[in-house]
Formats: structure tokens, C-alpha cells, sequence
């Protein structure tokens, strides 16, 4: 992640702890052995793999002593990340909130100098502006009543974004057109096969959180029928639980999808660990009772890799693809189409001709088995989506007035 941020790494320091240190978080020998690792290195920053409080930061950098060090913890390096990485509005703007929030506490007179003086430092290709990009860059001398005004306004603006994003979303769900949501770890390929099944040019990055927003697509399957595909924030292990609740709004489409997509990496050496990271957020979303069909993506490294790494056998609707060369991906369409018709409910209708739109509509989502035009309309025999379905409710044929009559 710290590769990610565009910061080099001179060293690392690692300890298990039964219990953190108040203070510090590390143990005081601990202390001592990072602050000689940091001279000897002339680094000018320390990141943390862990949550540290306002507190303990404060601690650290004052144990450092060099006022052109900056101590950093995974918020803060995941934040400034995301804050690269976010391309639209409401993404940049969560971000935003969540950088000023971090920061309240966190903004004492000796902190606001010491980011002040690192600041100086981060010409080079932003390597050193890690947690000091965003809004700190710009704000750092105003006080906190000013980044409270500031988070009130922004807090107001988001409102604003999200309340036409509701609107978009509820005229999509009107429309009835089935939605299938993107996930998986980052960096698994997610946009990538966005891009191959759509043709779309949805932003693609070989680095960690290329997409922070959801992106939608709509894309046809082979047999006509028509799917929006969505893609979302890359999961990551331990993400902050400040930032899920951030980002709480944009990974709840996956929650509301009717199918879910989920892009493994199969080539990657962590991969049951990224696929148990991925469930488990799901299962936090209560994205659970939708079906999911499983990309094991990158096929085309295996030969190179020595073969199979594949031991995913039992993960829900495998298919084996690679998103680079397209190997696979007809038979990814395949099983959407038939794990979305599997959902489908089964009708008869008889349409009146003045409901054409919802002839139309059927044949772009759902299945028409049949058709006969007779002098009241059309008599269709097929299979639609649920929210299809009772749309086309009120012309199920044989009505029960019909039946009854004979
Ligand atoms: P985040 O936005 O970080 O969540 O990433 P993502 O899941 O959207 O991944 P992305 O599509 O950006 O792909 C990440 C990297 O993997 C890029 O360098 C892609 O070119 C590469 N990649 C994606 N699919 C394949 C594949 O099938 N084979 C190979 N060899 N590389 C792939």
C-alpha cells in the first residue's frame, strides 16, 4: 500500500504484542529500536499497520525528536490512497470528510508544524505528501472551528450528491433492467473485466484502489438480454471501520444488486485470505441473498506460474476467465445469463397492443418463449425478473374472471 501511495520503503519493523502499549502502541524497546531504524535510514516517514489514536501519534513522533518526520497509521495511508484515486464527485467528496474528520482531533499546534515542515518536502513525486495531499495542504493553519464549518458544508454537499444518485438509482431499479455488482479484492481485475464486457473505457491502474467509485455499465449478453454491471470500491483487508462507514453509501448498490460478481485473482499467493476478505465484507453489507458467480481471473499467468493454484473448487458458480485476453469470457455471459434466468419467474400474459412497451421490455430482460397476436392483444408465454414480473402481473392470462367464466 505504501508502494501504492508512491512512497519508498527503507525498512521495516515488525513486533507481537499480547497487549498494545497505551503510549505507543509498540513496546518502549520497540520504540527505541524504530527510532535508530529511522536515522539510520533518513526516513521521513513511519507508516503503521494499525490504527494509531491522536495520542499515540503524537507520542511517536515526539519519541523521533526530528521535525521533518512525519508519523502515519493505516488511516491516514489508505485515506491519502483513496484521495488519489477517487473519480467522481461523491467519491472525492467522502474522501474529503473523511481526511477532515481524521484530522480534528489530530490537529494540535505541534502537529500543523510538523506537517508544515514534511510539507515543504513533497516535490518529489509526491512520494512525501503521503497524509498531506487533500485538503491538509491547503488548510493546516485553520483552526478547528474553520475544518468544523468546513465539514458541516461538506456534509451538506454529499447530501446533495446522494440524494440524486437515490433518484438515478430508483428510476434504474424502475426501469426493471437486472443489476450485477463488481467485487472483489483489490487490484483483482474488477475494472478490467468491466472493460472487456462492455467496451467501456472505465479507468484502469496497475495499483491498489483504481476504482473507488461505483461505475455502471450496461452491457447485452448473448442472448439479447440486457444486465447493469456496476463497478465498486476494491475491498482490502482490515479497512478502518471509519472508512466502511465513510463508504458505507457506495457499497451499499452491492447490497441492492441482483447479482453479485465476484473477480478473484487467482494467481495472487494470498488468495484465500483476499476471497475470505471479500465474503466476510458481503456478509457485513448483508449482501448475502443474492446468487454470486466467481471469476477466477488471470488464467493466462498460470502456464508462466507452473500451473494451478486453484484449490477454489468450491466457491459458488466458478468460472475460469482472463479479463486480459478474453479467454473465458463467453462462458462467463453463459452462466449470468442462466443464473439470472434461474431467478426469473415464470408467465403468461395477455398483452393489450397499447402495452408494446412492455413487450419490448421483455424481450430485452427476460425470456419470451412464445407469442400469438390475437384480436384483444398479445398472448405471451415466457420467463421476466421479479420487478418485470409484477409489472406484467395485471395481463396474467387466464385472469381468474376468465377461469371462473369457463
Ligand atoms: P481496484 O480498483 O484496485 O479494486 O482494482 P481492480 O480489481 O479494478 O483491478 P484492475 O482491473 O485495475 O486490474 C489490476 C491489474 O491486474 C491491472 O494491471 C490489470 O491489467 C491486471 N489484470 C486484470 N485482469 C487480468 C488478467 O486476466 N490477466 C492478467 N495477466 N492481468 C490482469
Amino acid at each position: 500500500m505504501a508502494e501504492t501511495a508512491g512512497v519508498q520503503v527503507v525498512g521495516v519493523l515488525e513486533q507481537r504484542l499480547e497487549r498494545p502499549n497505551p503510549a505507543t502502541l509498540i513496546g518502549t524497546g520497540k520504540v527505541a529500536e524504530l527510532v535508530a531504524l529511522r536515522a539510520d535510514t533518513g526516513a521521513q516517514l513511519v507508516i503503521f499497520d494499525e490504527e494509531l489514536s491522536p495520542a499515540q501519534q503524537r507520542e511517536l513522533e515526539r519519541a523521533i525528536g526530528n521535525d521533518n518526520v512525519k508519523v502515519l497509521d493505516r488511516t491516514a495511508l489508505i485515506l491519502d490512497i483513496f484521495a488519489q484515486h477517487a473519480h467522481t464527485r461523491e467519491g472525492a467528496l467522502q474522501v474529503e470528510l473523511a481526511q477532515y474528520e481524521y484530522r480534528l482531533p489530530r490537529l494540535t499546534r505541534a502537529w500543523t508544524h510538523l506537517a508544515r515542515q514534511a510539507g515543504g518536502a513533497a516535490g518529489r513525486g509526491g512520494a512525501a505528501g503521503v497524509g498531506l495531499r487533500g485538503p491538509g495542504e491547503t488548510q493546516l493553519e485553520v483552526d478547528r472551528r474553520e475544518i468544523g464549518r468546513r465539514i458541516t458544508h461538506l456534509k451538506q454537499e454529499l447530501e446533495e450528491v446522494r440524494t440524486h444518485r437515490a433518484n438515478y438509482r430508483r428510476r434504474r431499479f424502475e426501469e426493471g433492467i437486472p443489476v450485477m455488482a463488481l467485487v472483489g479484492y483489490t487490484n483483482a481485475g474488477k475494472s478490467t473485466l468491466l472493460n472487456a464486457l462492455s467496451g467501456a473505457e472505465v479507468y484502469v491502474a496497475d495499483q491498489l484502489f483504481a476504482t473507488l467509485d461505483p461505475t455502471t455499465r450496461r452491457i447485452a449478453l448473448p442472448g439479447g438480454r440486457e444486465v447493469l454491471v456496476t463497478d465498486t470500491v476494491g475491498f482490502i483487508q482490515k479497512l478502518p471501520t471509519a472508512l466502511v462507514a465513510a463508504f458505507r453509501a457506495t457499497l451499499e448498490e452491492i447490497s441492492e444488486a441482483d447479482l453479485i460478481l465476484h473477480v478473484v485473482d487467482i494467481t495472487h499467493k494470498n488468495v484465500q485470505e483476499q476471497v475470505a476478505t471479500v465474503l466476510q465484507v458481503l456478509e457485513e453489507l448483508e449482501a448475502t441473498s443474492q446468487p454470486i458467480i466467481t471469476a477466477l481471473n488471470k488464467i493466462d499467468r498460470l502456464p508462466a506460474l507452473g500451473g494451478g493454484n486453484v484449490a477454489l473448487a468450491d466457491l459458488p458458480n466458478s468460472v475460469p476467465i482472463s479479463a486480459l485476453t478474453g479467454e473465458g469470457l463467453p462462458a462467463l455471459m453463459s452462466r449470468i445469463e442462466e443464473v439470472l434466468s434461474e431467478e426469473m419467474i415464470e408467465l403468461t400474459v395477455l398483452l393489450p397492443y397499447q402495452r408494446g412497451d412492455l413487450l419490448g421490455l421483455w424481450h430485452q430482460r427476460g425470456v419470451v418463449e412464445r407469442e400469438e397476436h390475437g384480436p384483444e392483444g398479445t398472448r405471451v408465454w415466457g420467463k421476466a425478473p421479479a420487478r418485470l414480473a409484477s409489472r406484467l402481473r395485471p395481463y396474467v392470462w387466464p385472469s381468474r374472471a376468465q377461469r371462473g367464466g369457463g
